[in-house]
C-alpha cells in the first residue's frame, strides 16, 4: 500500500517534470495490464523473448513477470532514471519479480536508440506516442516492427479519442502534429492490427491496440 503509493507520487513528479515522455498523470490500471498483457498469457510453451517499452513504474511489468517461465528472455527499455531505479527496487523487493530477475535487463536508453540481439515474440509498449512529433513516431513503429519476430504480437495502449479529438480541437501546428500521427498509424493498423481492447476502467480510459508482423508462408 505504501509502497504503491510512493510509485504513484514517483508518476506523478516524473509527469511534472518530463510532460513529454511521462504522458500521464497516474500509472495505468490494473485492468489496462491484464488487457495489454493478455496475448502473452496466451503464449506458447517453448522459451519466448518479451520487450516492454516504456515500463514507467511498473504497472504493465507485474503481469509480465506472472507469465515468464525458465528460459524465456525479458527485456525493459526505460528512458527515465527516476523510473529505473523503481523498477530495480520492485526486482529486488517483490516475489514475482524476485523469481524472474535472472531472466529480465533493464536499459536504460531511448527505445530509438536501443540495440539487441534478436527479435521478440512479444513487444508490450507504454510510449505516449501520441505526445511525440510525428519523426518520432515513424521512427518508433518502424523500431517496434523491425524487433518483432514474424508473427510476433506488439501491444500498445492510447488513451480513447484522443487522436480524434485533438486533431479537430487543436489549431494550427498542434492539429497538424495530431493528423499526420494519425495517417502513420493508421497506415500500420490498415495492415496489422488483429485487435483493439476499450478499457473503461482506466485514468482516462484507453484503447489497447494489438498489432501483428506478418508470419513467414
Ligand atoms: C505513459 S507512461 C507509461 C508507464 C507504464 N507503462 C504505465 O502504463 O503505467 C510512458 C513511459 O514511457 C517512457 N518513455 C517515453 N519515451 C520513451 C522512449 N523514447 N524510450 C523509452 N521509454 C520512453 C516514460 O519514461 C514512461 O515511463
Amino acid at each position: 500500500m505504501f509502497k504503491s503509493l510512493r510509485n504513484q507520487m514517483v508518476f506523478l513528479t516524473q509527469f511534472g517534470k518530463q510532460f513529454e515522455t511521462t504522458g500521464s498523470l497516474v500509472a495505468s490500471s490494473r485492468f489496462l495490464a491484464k488487457a495489454i498483457t493478455r496475448f502473452l498469457a496466451a503464449r506458447p510453451d517453448h522459451p519466448i523473448r518479451v520487450l516492454e517499452c516504456g515500463p514507467g513504474t511498473g504497472a504493465f511489468t507485474n503481469q509480465i513477470v506472472q507469465k515468464l517461465q525458465p528460459g524465456d528472455a525479458f527485456d525493459l527499455v526505460e528512458v527515465n532514471e527516476s523510473f529505473v531505479d523503481v523498477l530495480n527496487q520492485r526486482f529486488e523487493s517483490e516475489k514475482p519479480w524476485q523469481a524472474v530477475r535472472g531472466l529480465s535487463t533493464i536499459h536504460e536508453v531511448p527505445l530509438q536508440d536501443f540495440e539487441t540481439q534478436g527479435n521478440y515474440d512479444f513487444v508490450i509498449s507504454g510510449l505516449p506516442l501520441n505526445n511525440f512529433p510525428p519523426r518520432l513516431v515513424a521512427e518508433i513503429m518502424e523500431v517496434y516492427f523491425r524487433l518483432l519476430k514474424p508473427g510476433g504480437m506488439l501491444s500498445y495502449f492510447e488513451y480513447m479519442y484522443i487522436r480524434p479529438v485533438r486533431s479537430t480541437m487543436s489549431p494550427g501546428v498542434s492539429g497538424n502534429r495530431i493528423r499526420e500521427i494519425h495517417r502513420i498509424v493508421e497506415s500500420y493498423f490498415s495492415r496489422h492490427r488483429v485487435a483493439r481492447d476499450s478499457v473503461l476502467l482506466n485514468t482516462p480510459p484507453a484503447w489497447v491496440q494489438h498489432l501483428q508482423a506478418k508470419a513467414i508462408m
